[in-house]
């Protein structure tokens, strides 16, 4: 990508302040930390965006393929200020600033809890935080957001072929990257704001993007194991309200394996 051209449709005033494009990188998250480390809280505001990854990650220790020319790998490099509060709707932030440059691109998306960004049921996009912490106090984090743009149904990898897509498979136009990124990055800065100086109102302005109905039964993968129970929402600092047979349950991390639909009444 080429940075000239999307500083130029930039709006916002901190992100990007910095911006750093590059053909190839093991991870822009990777490069986002390495920000961090040489700048500090002055590294606030970095952007890396890679044409290709060599080492994606994802969330759960997953890997994150994004496909030379075809997916857009950015990450953000944050030292915020604020309240810790406020770190949990971070990357509730970044999925809504994705919703929002799809729709620029005429393409509805839902969000999977935690920040998924799913279209008919296929995800179209992934976002992975990753802060340092020393004691309580965090030494920045990076936020990494990698969208499917122009992928072609048949060119994702077997394995996640029946559950990705891309703007290209949904529209039939392949997007503008830069232009993407840039209504990207230009949703997000507010929406960051909001994160930190109000995130239970984040977090309420995003009650209808949710694919999740209250009451809906799921499974959910977390680091101990299986939950399984049924919707009550998103709480005020982005955690999943599970409701169990022994009462409700907030989780702060965790994967939606299973979601089963209402039964009708
Ligand atoms: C997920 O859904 O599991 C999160 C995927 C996050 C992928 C992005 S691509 C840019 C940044 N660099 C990485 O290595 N990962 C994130």
């Amino acid at each position: 990508m080429n940075a000239d051209a999307l500083l130029q449709q930039l709006t916002c005033h901190e992100l990007g302040r910095r911006l750093e494009c590059q053909e190839t990188l093991p991870s822009t998250n990777d490069r986002a930390r390495e920000f961090l480390d040489l700048f500090g809280p002055a590294a606030h505001g970095a952007v890396v965006v890679a044409d290709r990854q060599t080492a994606g990650r994802g969330r759960m220790g997953r890997s994150w393929y994004s496909q030379p020319g075809s997916s857009l790998s950015l990450s953000v490099a944050l030292w915020p200020g604020g309240e810790p509060s406020g770190f949990g709707t971070i990357p509730l932030a970044a999925a809504l600033a994705v919703r929002e440059a799809l729709k620029g691109c005429g393409v509805a998306a839902g969000l999977k809890w935690p920040n998924d960004v799913l279209v008919g049921g296929r995800k179209v996009a992934g976002v992975l935080l990753e802060g340092r912490f020393s004691g309580d106090e965090h030494r920045g984090m990076a936020l990494g957001i990698g969208v499917n743009l122009a992928q072609k149904r048949e060119e994702f990898p077997a394995e996640f072929r029946a559950g990705a897509t891309s703007v290209l498979a949904e529209t039939g136009v392949t997007p503008d990257a830069v232009a993407f990124a840039a209504a990207l990055l230009n949703a997000l800065e507010p929406l960051l704001e909001r994160a930190q100086s109000d995130p239970a109102g984040l977090v309420a302005s995003a009650a209808t993007a949710w694919v999740h109905r209250l009451g809906e039964a799921m499974v959910l993968e977390t680091g101990g194991g299986r939950l399984e129970g049924r919707f009550a929402g998103v709480g005020p600092e982005g955690e999943l309200r599970l409701e169990t047979p022994r009462g409700v349950m907030s989780l702060v991390s965790g994967e939606v394996v299973h979601v089963r639909p209402l039964e009708a009444p």
